[in-house]
C-alpha cells in the first residue's frame, strides 16, 4: 500500500547548555541528521491507528507512553478540520529513544510533517513548532523548548528560553564523537532532581547555572572564529558543572574521561544526562576513529562522527 503522507526528523545534540536552559540561560544545539525518525501516513477504515515501536494498535487504546503523540495527532487534525479516523500512521526509527538525542521532540515532528503532507496543508516552523511543543509538555511537564525548537528548524541555534533562537554562523574545523552509553537517560527525572537540588541549595546551584550559561556565550564566539581547542575546554569544563548537579553517572564519567585520555580536546555528557549519550571534540578524521574505537572498548553501544565543517553558514542546510 503506498502512503499519502511522509514526515521526517533529524536528531538533535546539545553542544552546552543543557539542564542551566531550562533556568534562562542560553543554549547551542545542533541538528543531527544521521539519526532520523520516519512517518508514513497511509489510508484505512475505521479508527487511526498507530505502529511505532512502544505501541502497535488503536490510537485510542495507546497506553500513556504515547500519550503525548495521542493528543498530538488529535490536535493536529481536529486544526485540518479533519476527522480523527481512517488513517494508519507508521513510524520508524534509527534515534535511539531516550539518549538525549531529541527522539521524543523528533518523533513529533515527523508526525506533524506527515499529517500536513497528507492533507497537501503547507506547514510553517513556527506552526510546527507550536504542535511540536504540545507533546513535549506531556512528556517532561516543563520543558524549555531546546529540542522542539532545534528538531523543528533543522539549523544550528542559539536558543534562550525567553528570546527564543537565532542562528549560529558556524566555521569549524572538527569533529564530534557522539557515543551512546547504550541505557536509556532519565531527561524528566534528572530535570527534576536539579530543580530540588536547586530548591535546596541555591547559593551552590545559581553559580554553577551561571557559569554554564556564560561558558555556552562564549562558545557562540569560538564556533564563529573556529577555536577548537577554547571549545574543547569549554566542553570539559561543562561537563565537570553538569557532574556537580548530579546529572552524569558512572557510564559517562568513564567514557568521558576515555574521550579525554584518548587525546580528545574536551568531552561532555549531552542532553538529559543519567545514561544516554556524552560528545568528545576531535582535530581530525584519524583522532576521531581513535576517540570511537576507545569508547566502544570502554562500552558504549555505538558512536557516531560529526564533522562540524559540514555546518554551513548560518547552520542553513
Ligand atoms: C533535554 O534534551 C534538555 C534539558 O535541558 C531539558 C530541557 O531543556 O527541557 C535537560
Amino acid at each position: 500500500m503506498e502512503d499519502i503522507g511522509y514526515g521526517l526528523a533529524n536528531g538533535k545534540i546539545i553542544l552546552m547548555g543543557e539542564h542551566s536552559v531550562v533556568y534562562g540561560k542560553p543554549a547551542i544545539a545542533l541538528p543531527f541528521d544521521k539519526v532520523q525518525i520516519e512517518s508514513r501516513i497511509y489510508k484505512s477504515e475505521g479508527p487511526i491507528t498507530i505502529d511505532c515501536l512502544y505501541y502497535k494498535g488503536a490510537l485510542e487504546e495507546a497506553s500513556d507512553v504515547i500519550e503525548g503523540i495521542r493528543q498530538l495527532i488529535q490536535f493536529v487534525l481536529t486544526y485540518l478540520n479533519q476527522p480523527v479516523n481512517g488513517l494508519h500512521i507508521k513510524i520508524d526509527s534509527n534515534l535511539p529513544a531516550q539518549r538525549g538525542l531529541g527522539s521524543s521532540a523528533a518523533v513529533s515532528v515527523a508526525v506533524v510533517r506527515s499529517i500536513f503532507d497528507a492533507f497537501k496543508v503547507p506547514l510553517s516552523d513556527e506552526l510546527l513548532h507550536y504542535f511540536v511543543g504540545i507533546a513535549e509538555q506531556i512528556h517532561h511537564t516543563n520543558p524549555s523548548g531546546l529540542d522542539a525548537t532545534t528538531i523543528s528548524s533543522n539549523r544550528a541555534i542559539f536558543f534562550q528560553k525567553e528570546k527564543g533562537k537565532s542562528p549560529i554562523p558556524m566555521q569549524m574545523d572538527a569533529i564530534l564523537v557522539v557515543a551512546d552509553t547504550g541505557r536509556v537517560g532519565q531527561t524528566k527525572q534528572a530535570v527534576d532532581e536539579v530543580r530540588q537540588l536547586w530548591s535546596d541549595n541555591p547559593t551552590i546551584v545559581n553559580p554553577i547555572l551561571d557559569r554554564l550559561g556564560a561558558l555556552t556565550e562564549e562558545v557562540r564566539g569560538f564556533l564563529k572564529n573556529n577555536e577548537v581547542i577554547r571549545l574543547g575546554l569549554a566542553m570539559t569544563e561543562a561537563h565537570t558543572l553538569l557532574k556537580k548537579i548530579n546529572v552524569s553517572d558512572e557510564g559517562l564519567e568513564f567514557l568521558v574521561e576515555t574521550a579525554l585520555k584518548n587525546g580528545a580536546l574536551g568531552a561532555k555528557l549531552t542532553g538529559g544526562g543519567k545514561g544516554g549519550c556524552m560528545i568528545a571534540l576531535t582535530k581530525s578524521k584519524e583522532e576521531a576513529i581513535h576517540i570511537s574505537k576507545a569508547l566502544l572498548n570502554a562500552g558504549a553501544h555505538h558512536t557516531w562522527f560529526y564533522d562540524l565543517g559540514e555546518i554551513i553558514d548560518e547552520g542553513n542546510r
